[in-house]
């Protein structure tokens, strides 16, 4: 259905392939969207977001199309940085909030500390949100040269605050650091502040070593309520062909991410490093259509959202891009998990990953479209209650979710009224196809044509929902059924019985996460000059 835009754009593109250089450790750029929605990048599909400097990457890339993560900002972003699932680092469940005196333990070690060891230079842009109520769980107190960015959940697109509620009411805090600092100067759209600062880290880079930056951007995630969905006016104005007017909001947040990754791609190419570079992409959950946060996501057909072990919630956007990458296919269906970037990443640099992590190396099998090594995953979240497997085909889904994030939504906010943009036009004129011709990238039919392929098809009526619930579970064949809308536990006892012996020995794992919440009164920005500052470094640890 694409393919009269597809064809169009094929000429300019000269046939060489980019030769690989082995023997050089990359530069390596990990771009993080945050609650970012499957159905809202058009390399999968949408004809309503388009999201073209993305999707060249996946089309002159490979696309991982059953890239998982956690289901939660906090566990998924404590599972990037150590290899390890969530629960075994007691990070599982509801996420950090600003007043918690909790973070991820320093004890563990993390991969900008390999990477330093291994010669890199390491810079985090953007959102950490796994500790910053002590100076130790700051991230230049772990492995980053240097930190920009917002230390929780999310901050004000323009003001970089976040509002929390503490002692009944709303406190208000200002949340973006330079370092251990307050950037009380800062000015500008928060998706555009850290572009500018990316690109600062790049130009400034001294290439005698090789380079990690990390990008986590605050984008497309919700802020304080009043003013849940944040975009320049201007870039508003362009999605006047959606419907649903928040989630014109939302596509224009959508919009300034892909803008931010042409121009990190225009750096790396303007500093002469983008032929030794590896670009990863990736969601840090899925999005969040409704509910706490919500900011009009949709992860359309995938059933649930975040906070939800349904795929909605895990199985989301992923690529990855190198010069070097010269095989023909461009779309990796192997699983890929969130903890599998530590020794990923950590092979790309030419280093060793530690024995004791859950993940598992795949640059390998990614790179020549060899089988995934990965066989199972889990979903373990004691504080909300629910555990999944995945294994081979199948899922099984056991204990209680949160049913309300964990139907089907965002169908009724794919609609379009009038004409839709052109995609050719966004393709053509994005950064990437400029950036790619320059360096005579290969790039074909059958390539973009992964936009179709990427596509999730779901013959179910989804009517027939299972939600396990009070020893009830459910058991989905996902690769049949990636809607999860066919329960079979009925139907396959003896699949149940396997899963769910495989899955308690998982479960009994797990490290007890700090139950219940606790907000404590010391960390009310009223103290600290009203900002999120550090403020439990003297203060004794409050045990669970
Ligand atoms: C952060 O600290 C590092 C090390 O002291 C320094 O090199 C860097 O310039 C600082 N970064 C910012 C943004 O201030
Ligand atoms: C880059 O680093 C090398 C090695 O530390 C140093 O000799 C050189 O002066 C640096 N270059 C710049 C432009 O700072
Ligand atoms: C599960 O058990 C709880 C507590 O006994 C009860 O309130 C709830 O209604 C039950 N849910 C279902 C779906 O049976
Ligand atoms: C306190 O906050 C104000 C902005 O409200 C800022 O201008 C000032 O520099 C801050 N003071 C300190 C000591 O950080």
């Amino acid at each position: 259905m694409y393919a009269a835009d597809i064809l169009f754009i094929l000429s300019p593109f000269i046939f060489i392939d980019a030769s690989a250089d082995n023997l050089l450790q990359p530069n390596i750029v990990l771009i993080i969207a945050d609650d970012l929605g499957w159905d809202d990048v058009s390399f999968h599909g949408s004809d309503q977001i388009l999201t073209p400097n993305i999707d060249l990457l996946a089309y002159s890339g490979v696309a991982l199309g059953r890239y998982y993560s956690h289901c939660i900002c906090t566990p998924s972003r404590s599972a990037l940085m150590t290899g390890k699932y969530a629960h075994i680092l007691g990070m599982q469940g509801y996420p950090l909030t600003n007043t918690e005196d909790r973070g991820l333990p320093t004890s563990e070690k993390i991969l900008p500390q390999y990477l330093k060891e291994l010669g890199y230079a390491t810079h985090l842009i953007g959102k950490w949100h796994i500790g910053q109520s002590r100076t130790e769980y700051l991230p230049t107190s772990r492995g980053f040269d240097s930190h920009f960015g917002h230390r929780g959940g999310y901050v004000d697109y323009y003001e970089y605050t976040l509002e929390e509620r503490l002692e009944n009411a709303d406190v208000s805090g200002f949340g973006l650091f330079r370092n251990e600092t307050a950037a009380w100067d800062v000015e500008g759209y928060l998706t555009d502040v850290y572009s500018r600062e990316a690109i600062s880290i790049i130009t400034q880079h001294n290439i005698s070593s090789p380079l990690f930056l990390m990008l986590a951007h605050n984008a497309p995630h919700s802020s304080n309520a009043g003013a849940m969905l944040q975009a320049p006016p201007e870039e508003v104005r362009k999605m006047r062909h959606i419907e649903s007017g928040g989630r014109r909001i939302y596509a224009a947040m959508v919009k300034k991410l892909d803008d931010s990754v042409g121009y990190i791609t225009q750096a790396l190419f303007d500093k002469g490093i983008l032929d030794n570079t590896v670009i990863v992409f990736i969601a840090d959950n899925g999005g969040m259509t409704s509910g706490d946060s919500m900011n009009y996501a949709s992860n359309w057909p995938l059933r649930g959202l975040k906070m939800s072990p349904f795929e909605g919630g895990t199985r989301v956007v992923g690529l990855v891009w190198s010069a070097s990458f010269n095989n023909s296919n461009h779309l990796w269906n192997g699983y890929m998990h969130v903890t599998d970037w530590l020794p990923t990443i950590l092979s790309m640099a030419k280093g060793n990953s530690p024995k004791n992590i859950n993940g598992i190396d795949q640059w390998h099998n990614i790179q020549f479209n060899e089988d995934s090594k990965r066989e199972e995953m889990f979903e373990i979240d004691d504080y909300t209650g629910y555990a999944s497997i995945t294994s081979g085909d199948f899922k099984l889904v056991t204990g209680n979710v949160i049913v309300a994030y964990s139907d089907y939504q965002g169908d009724d906010l794919r609609r379009i009224s009038g004409d839709r943009p052109s995609y050719m036009d966004a393709i053509v004129n994005s950064k990437l196809y400029n950036i790619l011709h320059k360096i005579n990238r290969r790039l074909k039919f059958e390539d973009i044509n992964l936009r179709n392929e990427m596509c999730i098809n779901c013959d179910s009526d989804r009517i027939t929902t299972c939600y396990p619930q009070n020893g009830t579970m459910c058991l989905f064949n996902i690769k049949d059924d990636p809607c999860e809308a066919k329960d079979l536990s009925a139907s396959r006892p003896d699949v149940v019985k396997t899963m769910t012996a495989r899955l308690n020995i998982e479960k009994s794992k797990t490290k007890a996460r700090k139950v219940p919440l606790f907000r404590d009164p010391r960390s009310s920005p009223r103290f600290l000059n009203y900002t999120w500052d550090v403020w439990a470094d003297n203060i004794k640890e409050i045990s669970a």
